[in-house]
């Protein structure tokens, strides 16, 4: 189908349901943690506190923003000699160094800036500098340091912190005394080309607070605010501190998040502080409680599966009652099919059954479904059906359309290869002309016709190949650098050994000539895995995950070793892609050992 399409009916899709959105709610620490700022480097926050009756520096490291219960600790300064009050540190990123800025009580002064550097800037859970002091000329008190990155550096305010879009700076900072309730943000901004040493360059902003406390959701004290992104870097977020009553303050302020949305002239829009009883969606692509599933994804026989996505959706299609329906089932996820809509592409008719190994392709915006069965006295050949509506996989289906009706020999498993040289190829198994069972490739002219010339590819001959008997079969193409893999099953679908191997061939090369493939390693990439209890690991094809981002594989495989035919279910695998452009497989996951689900997962409802 066209690009213009797919994107079509995505966006339709996506106005048409919900995802289930993962929630969290406020505090994000259990204790005292007033004065809370957070610096994400790398795939980390790090969130710093003054601890131990402030005389510790601590800092905490969090793969999520919505968690530091149990996050690793590490003290980055100890207060020594007369030094006491260390208050209010924030750690700053400047030309690749570190600094964590605080305020501390000194050599008799009373609150002087500090600044520590980090011994090595991509690990702020090492070593820090000893403490310098900042401003020595200045004889006053001094806390809250930020730093603005404008062209200039100051440190400015009651917990300043800087923010900014389009070119401004937004100083968002605290206002009124921190031990009441009243506690609360305010918001001034200057333009990047201004002078923030010039007063009359500033806007002063509304003469209201931006965010202040809430009490229908008893949220108070709500100030000290720092930002920062989500996992992925999409959205702005807020880290700050309040308290749950307006009669315990000190002591009991507690690191709190809220999410920041910006307005169309770019200026930050700020929410009403979320209280404990309100949940709010996590950052955007944050991994803490990543949702996982488990294999498999039925529960009854689905041998042979594959799946096809479509739009929004995974169609995965099955034979069914006895072998004498192509049943398409429709899911939203590809994690799970137990409850997914059902149709019926195909049944068989007159003295047609055995319809097996079903596949769903696109090939010039329509779709296909490709099978075999016996049919007219001979056993297993190929028939490919073709979609009334491109559009609507659960519609109707055209009558079976028989492939190669010159090929008078057993024909299984047959799928379509869209080479880089822009020329269709169909391969399927056979043992024709007393051949070993393997693999046999044709142009593929059309959707439905089959080229004369035909070549012998891939004949099972090594150990691996050969238990239950010698088989190569169930072949099915994934591409990645104008490089077409060929993965197909190898050994008998009825002992615990079926498994995976791996062929490869260049863009620009013509398959129909054996000396252009690669045949891969002597092995398979995807085997049986006893420790997990997967066995019979076999017949795969392949998709992506929901946003596009990842490439799954869909099999089948058994428990164990006693009950394989009619135990056939299917299964799904993330599969990875080396820096060569190869794909890597896993190892199979079986029914006790919980994977994260595929990127962008939309939960069936
Ligand atoms: C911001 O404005 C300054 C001064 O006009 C200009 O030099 C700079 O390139 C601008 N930066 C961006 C990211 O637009
Ligand atoms: C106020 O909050 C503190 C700390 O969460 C709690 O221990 C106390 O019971 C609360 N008091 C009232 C009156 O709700
Ligand atoms: C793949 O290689 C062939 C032959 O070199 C070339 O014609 C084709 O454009 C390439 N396709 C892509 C997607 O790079
Ligand atoms: C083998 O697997 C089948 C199907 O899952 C199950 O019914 C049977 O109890 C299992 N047998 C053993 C010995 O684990």
């Amino acid at each position: 189908m066209t690009t213009s399409f797919i994107i079509f009916f995505a966006v339709t899709c996506l106005v048409g349901f919900s995802a289930q959105q993962r929630t969290f709610s406020n505090p994000i620490l259990d204790g005292n943690s007033a004065d809370p700022a957070v610096l994400k480097v790398g795939n980390y926050y790090y969130l710093t506190l003054s601890e131990e009756r402030e005389t510790e520096l601590t800092v905490f490291k969090s793969p999520t923003l919505t968690n530091f219960r149990n996050a690793e600790k590490s003290v980055a300064y100890r207060t020594k000699n007369g030094q006491s009050n260390l208050w209010a540190s924030e750690m700053h990123e400047i030309n690749g160094d570190l600094y964590i800025y605080f305020c501390m009580d000194g050599n008799g002064k009373d609150h002087r800036m500090y600044a520590i550097k980090a011994d090595d800037p991509t690990n702020p859970m090492g070593t820090w500098s000893d403490a310098i002091r900042l401003m020595p000329d200045w004889d006053h008190g001094a806390i809250d340091g930020t730093v603005m990155k404008h062209d200039w550096e100051a440190g400015v305010n009651e917990g300043a912190y800087f923010i900014y879009r389009n070119n401004v700076s937004f100083m968002i900072f605290s206002a009124s005394t921190t031990w009441e309730p009243n506690y609360c943000l305010g918001l001034m901004s200057i333009e990047a080309d201004k002078d923030p040493m010039n007063p009359s360059f500033w806007n002063y902003g509304e003469d209201k607070p931006v965010f202040y406390r809430n009490d229908e959701e008893d949220v108070y004290t709500t100030g000290h605010a720092s930002f920062t992104v989500s996992n992925d870097g999409t959205e702005t977020w807020m880290v700050y501190h309040g308290t749950v009553n307006t009669t315990h303050i000190d002591g009991f302020r507690i690191a709190r998040v809220e999410q920041i949305d910006w307005d169309e002239n770019g200026r930050p829009v700020f929410p009403r502080p979320h209280g404990y009883n309100n949940p709010q969606p996590v950052p955007s692509g944050d991994p803490e409680n990543q949702r996982t599933f488990t294999n498999p994804i039925l529960d009854g026989n689905s041998a042979d599966p594959a799946v096809l996505k479509v739009g929004n959706y995974y169609y995965l299609t099955l034979s069914e009652e006895r072998e004498t329906e192509l049943t398409v089932f429709k899911s939203l996820t590809l994690t799970n099919f137990r409850n997914a809509e059902k149709s019926v592409a195909y049944r068989t008719k007159n003295e047609q059954s055995n319809l097996w190994a079903s596949e769903m392709h696109e090939i010039n915006g329509n779709l296909y479904i490709y099978f075999c069965m016996d049919g007219n006295g001979k056993d297993h050949r190929m028939y490919a059906i073709k979609a009334d509506d491109s559009t609507n996989p659960m519609g109707t289906w055209s009558d079976a359309i028989r492939l190669m009706p010159d090929w008078d020999h057993g024909a299984i498993d047959g799928t379509v290869m869209k080479h880089g040289n822009g020329q269709n190829y169909f391969v399927w198994a056979s043992n024709a002309f007393n051949r070993r069972h393997g693999l046999w490739i044709a142009e593929l002219i059309d959707p439905v016709t089959v080229g004369e010339s035909k070549l012998y590819l891939r004949e099972p001959r090594s150990d691996w190949e050969i238990q239950g008997g010698a088989i190569n079969e169930g072949a099915y193409f994934i591409y990645k650098n104008n490089v077409s893999f060929m993965i197909f099953s190898a050994s008998s679908t009825a002992v615990p050994d079926y498994c995976l191997g791996l062929m490869s061939i260049e863009g620009d090369k013509d398959p129909m000539n054996p000396s252009f493939w690669n045949y891969g390693e002597d092995k398979p990439v995807f085997y049986r895995n006893d420790e997990d209890d997967v066995y019979t690991t076999g017949h795969a094809s392949f998709t992506v995950s929901n946003d596009g981002t990842e490439t799954w594989m869909v099999y089948h495989g058994t428990a164990n070793t006693t009950h394989i035919d009619g135990f056939r279910i299917a299964r799904i695998e993330k599969i990875d892609w080396d820096e060569n452009g190869r794909p890597v497989f896993p190892r199979p996951h079986g029914h006790n050992h919980p994977q994260p689900v595929p990127s962008g997962d939309l939960v069936n409802e």
